[in-house]
């Protein structure tokens, strides 16, 4: 009989029980909502980056139901054979003028976006400066591009420059942030980072995968939210997050976007979204338009949350958005005060090493826009008993 070849794999998934990060899929037994059943169970969900609520919302459900009914299930091509229809045309045309950009692609998802456009835009003999904690979607886009890449210490505009100043000047340079770190909820540094831009150069380029539908005026991203339209040469968004559906986006200049068109991999080498998702995008952005009190309701409900648990006592890291790390130290009892916080009826996942440098693991909570006060004080509750009874907060 064959030796089973894929057998290094039980000695991989082995060493994950190990380090106590072996995680069985979490399913959800209905929709994605702020009061939800995980696995026959009634919970809090703090875990999806449903920010608005909008993955529920009836104006998207009649918009998708729409174009499923006079569009079809499927596009049944790529983008650049005959999978372009006339709403990914209308949407993209939707997300140039959100970002106030001159124009902007579609892709498959935030991760493709990032992927394909870092690996396009550059080549072997450019360079990538990029923050430490960037998204793995960036890093991977780095990798393919062959190009050479820097990575700067988070958040450190002085370690940047000095990256910058190393290289040669005629060297292609891009330089890359998230907007909203994933894992941390802190904000990169636009400002200073188009000012290095400006100085030495280079393409800027910034994902705002979680600031979409979240900071700026309408939810246009930390773009919008630090003041630094026209700054910014190539902008990434996503569709999966706050918008709540599916996708990624890049928007900037008409030749950018051309460009992207022609060269990103994913854009041509993969099918279009089906139609009824781009019909959702739509009518989620003229929700943003529309209903600005649900920005309003998800930052105040942020600012509960999160004052509430700094009462506790937790620790809640350097967060400046609705993402807010409880930091629990070592990757055993985070993943303890995730499963005990599930059995309470609290939904918020633990995320450890490597994701996160070690002894920073942590449980990473998300609110929405549409968890109402009773929910938030029940999962502020539920931390308080069980971070007691795991010693990470003074009991009561
Ligand atoms: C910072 C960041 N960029 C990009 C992505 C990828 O977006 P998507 O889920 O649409 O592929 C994510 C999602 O996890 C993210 O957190």
């Amino acid at each position: 009989m064959r030796a089973n070849p894929l057998a290094y794999l039980d000695a991989e998934l082995g060493s994950l029980r190990e380090q106590g990060l072996y995680r069985r899929l979490r399913v959800l037994d209905g929709e994605q909502k702020a009061r939800t059943s995980v696995g026959h169970r009634s919970v809090v969900n703090l875990s999806s980056n449903n920010y608005l609520g909008l993955t529920t919302h009836p104006r998207l459900r009649e918009r998708a139901l729409q174009a499923l009914t006079s569009l079809g299930v499927g596009t049944g091509s790529v983008r650049t054979i005959a999978g372009t229809m006339e709403i990914h045309m209308e949407l993209e045309r939707r997300l140039a003028a959100f970002k106030k950009t001159e124009a902007a692609v579609v892709f498959q998802s935030g991760f493709t976006a990032n992927a394909g456009t870092v690996s396009s835009i550059l080549g072997r003999e450019d360079a990538i400066v990029s923050d430490a904690l960037n998204h793995a979607s960036i890093i991977d886009g780095a990798r393919l591009s062959r190009a050479t890449i820097k990575v700067f210490p988070h958040r450190d505009v002085a370690a940047a420059r000095k990256v910058l100043e190393e290289l040669p000047r005629t060297q292609r340079t891009l330089l890359i942030t998230d907007g909203v770190f994933s894992m941390d909820g802190d904000l990169g540094p636009l400002p200073e980072l188009c000012d290095l831009a400006d100085e030495f150069g280079c393409i800027m380029m910034v994902d705002d995968a979680h600031a979409s539908g979240v900071f700026g005026e309408h939810g246009r991203g930390t773009v919008d939210h630090c003041g630094v339209h026209g700054r910014v040469d190539v902008q990434v968004g996503t569709l999966s997050k706050a918008i709540g559906a599916l996708g990624g986006y890049v928007a900037g200049s008409k030749a950018l976007i051309d460009f992207l068109y022609h060269r990103a991999r994913p854009f041509l080498f993969s099918t279009s979204h089906p139609p009824s998702v781009a019909a959702t995008c739509i009518a989620a952005l003229d929700v943003l338009e529309s209903e600005p009190q649900l920005i309003e309701r998800l930052w105040e409900n942020t600012r509960f949350f999160k004052a509430g648990l700094q009462a506790l006592g937790f620790n809640t890291g350097i967060s400046e958005s609705p993402i807010t790390p409880v930091i629990a130290g070592e990757n055993a009892l985070a993943m303890r005060l995730s499963d005990r916080l599930f059995e309470e009826g609290v939904f918020a996942q633990g995320i450890g090493f490597p994701t996160v440098p070690k002894g920073t693991a942590r449980v990473r909570t998300i609110v929405t826009a549409t968890h109402t006060r009773e929910e938030l004080q029940f999962a502020l509750d539920c931390f308080r008993k069980v971070g007691a009874e795991l010693g990470i907060v003074p009991g009561p």
